[in-house]
Formats: C-alpha cells, structure tokens, sequence
C-alpha cells in the first residue's frame, strides 16, 4: 500500500510519520519539500503530486490553524482548509483512492452542554470553523472513499499548542489566568494518529464505514481544569522544570479578548468512531501525562 503524508511537520503529522509507517510504503511531504509539491496553496502542484505518486491513500494533516489569524486572512484559509481538501478529494477519487482528512469542534457555535455527535448541523463562530466546514462538505461531494476525523484541542510534545505555553509560563509567573466557561478534551497527536493507522486497516476491509467521525479523548475538563492539571503534573514528574506558578486563576473567555471568538461547548460524542472501530478512548489525563513526562525543559 502506498499512503501519502502531507503536512507532515505539523503536530498531528509528525505523529503520522510514527503510526502509518508499518502499513506500507509512505511518501510524507510537508509545504517546503523539494521533489513533490506539498504545498495545499499551490492547487496544480498538488494535483500533480497525487497524479505522480498515485496513492492508495492521501493523509492531509496540513491545514491552516492559526485561529485568530484565519480572521484577517480568510483566502489564504479557505485555500489551505477547503478548497486544497476539495481537490485532493477529486484527485483521490479519480484513482479510486482513500482521502484521510481533520476537521475540528471549531464547527460547532458550542451552544448547550450536549456533546455534539456527527448529525448535529455545524454552525461556526469564526472564519476557521467556516473553512473547516467548507473543506467537510466539499470532500464528501467529491469523494467517496474518505474519512473525516474531528478533533479537539490538540497537543503533542512537539510543537506550539496550550499546554506548552502553560508549562512555560508556570516557569515564569507565580499566578496565571485561564478560562474556565469552554468545555471540551484536549486530545494528543498519538492518539489521533494511532486511530487513523487503526480506522485506514478497518476501513480497507469494510469500506462501507467511510465517512465523518468524532475523535477525541475520553472525559471533559475547561482550559482552567486543563492548565491546573499540566501544572500540578509537572511539578510531580519534570524535576527539570522549575514551576513557580502557585494560583491558577479562573476567568471568564471574555478576559481574553481574540478577533476569533471560541465555542464554549467543544464536547465530542465519540461513540461512532469507538463502536465502528472497536477501539476504546483513554482520558485526556493520561495522554497529558505520557506528554508531560516526554517533554524536556520549556
Ligand atoms: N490544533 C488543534 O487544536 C486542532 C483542534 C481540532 C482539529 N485540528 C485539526 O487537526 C489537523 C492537524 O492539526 P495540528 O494540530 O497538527 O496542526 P499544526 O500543528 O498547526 O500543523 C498544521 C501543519 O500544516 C502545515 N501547513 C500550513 N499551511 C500549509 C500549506 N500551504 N501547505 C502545506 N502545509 C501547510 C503547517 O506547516 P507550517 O508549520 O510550515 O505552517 C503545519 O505543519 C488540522 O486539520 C486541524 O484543523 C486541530
């Protein structure tokens, strides 16, 4: 099997390059590679990528993140986050590939306290959950061999993401300030990354089961719940880190005033992905946990 990786810098993709390797030959790409184009912006590059490597499956783990930048840039996200998807999704199947691909609880305008399930209608609050939404529904009019996994709050152990700017400033600061009124699961590029190798083997079987599906890890906490437990976790295990930080602080979203605004309700039903899959979800404390004890110093 021949999978192509693209984006695979980023946080979930560095994860890829991990879990997808034993499942056959993998081209991974990320936007600067020299030989093949990697870069979303660059649509007819891409096209001939695909069309060069002809794979049996594409892996976009490319996307444009920045959320509050996405505001004053919503070309440049629309390119990276829907159309890019929606070609690669065409090109997929006109090979009759597979296209995996992310999206994010940014879908949602996080209304009720309900974890959202995948029938329930996207209403996003901001130009990033728009071009996600957009990159969903072009990729399933395109394609029909595909798996969308919706992710939230990701962290890893590399690269730029919440919990490393706690840790961070829990070296720096005595007291910190963190939102307590959005609610969802901070999820670990592993665990992203180990589904997708596990749902690309299932899916290869039962092709019947390609489509949208909720991805995150078990349990629900707030960015203040989340922040006090890296905190309180790093003093125990990251001897290295020098934690000064004695207070974390509870503040409304309203404190931190951002050109994107948040969702305050990202919980994710993920009952689909666990009963099509047979795969179960560990809490989102012993993924920060396994993260907090790989991490050297901040
Ligand atoms: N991060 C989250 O909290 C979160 C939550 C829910 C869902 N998701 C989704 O999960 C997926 C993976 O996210 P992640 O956390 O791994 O994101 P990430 O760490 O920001 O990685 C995204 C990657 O995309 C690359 N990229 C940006 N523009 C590109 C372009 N024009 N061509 C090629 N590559 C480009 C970036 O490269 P550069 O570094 O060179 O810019 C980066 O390596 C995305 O689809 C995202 O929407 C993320």
């Amino acid at each position: 099997m021949k999978i192509l990786l693209l984006g695979k810098k980023g946080q979930v993709g560095w994860e890829l390059q991990r879990s997808l390797a034993p499942l056959g030959e993998l081209i991974a790409l990320d936007r600067h590679s020299p030989e093949l184009c990697g870069d979303l912006a660059d649509l007819q590059g891409l096209a001939q990528t695909v069309q060069t490597v002809r794979p049996d499956v594409i892996v976009n783990a490319a996307a444009h993140t920045a959320v509050d930048k996405a505001e004053s840039e919503p070309e440049l996200a629309r390119l990276i986050n829907a159309t890019a998807p929606g070609l690669l999704a065409q090109e997929a199947n006109k090979l009759g590939a597979w296209l995996v691909h992310y999206s994010t609880d940014y879908v949602f305008d996080g209304s009720g306290s309900r974890p959202w399930t995948e029938t329930d209608t996207p209403a996003p609050l901001n130009v990033y959950g728009q071009t996600k939404v957009e990159g969903e529904q072009l990729i399933a009019a395109n394609c029909k061999n595909y798996l969308i996994f919706r992710s939230s709050w990701v962290y890893a152990a590399r690269g730029d993401n919440f919990a490393k700017t706690m840790l961070r400033l829990a070296q720096e600061r005595e007291r910190l300030t963190v939102i307590d009124d959005q609610w969802g699961a901070p999820t670990g590029a592993e665990l992203i990354a180990d589904v997708t190798a596990h749902a690309i083997r299932h899916i290869l079987q039962r092709p019947q089961d390609a489509g949208l599906y909720h991805l995150a890890a078990s349990g629900e906490t707030t960015w203040h719940g989340y922040a006090k437990h890296l905190i309180a976790q790093a003093g125990r295990v990251q001897h290295a880190m020098k934690i000064v930080a004695r207070e974390v602080t509870s503040v409304p979203g309203s404190a931190f005033p951002t050109p994107a605004k948040r969702p305050h309700n990202s919980r994710l039903d993920t009952t689909k992905l666990q009963t099509t899959f047979g795969l179960g979800l560990p809490s989102w404390q012993q993924g920060v946990d396994r993260m907090l004890n790989e991490i050297s110093t901040i």
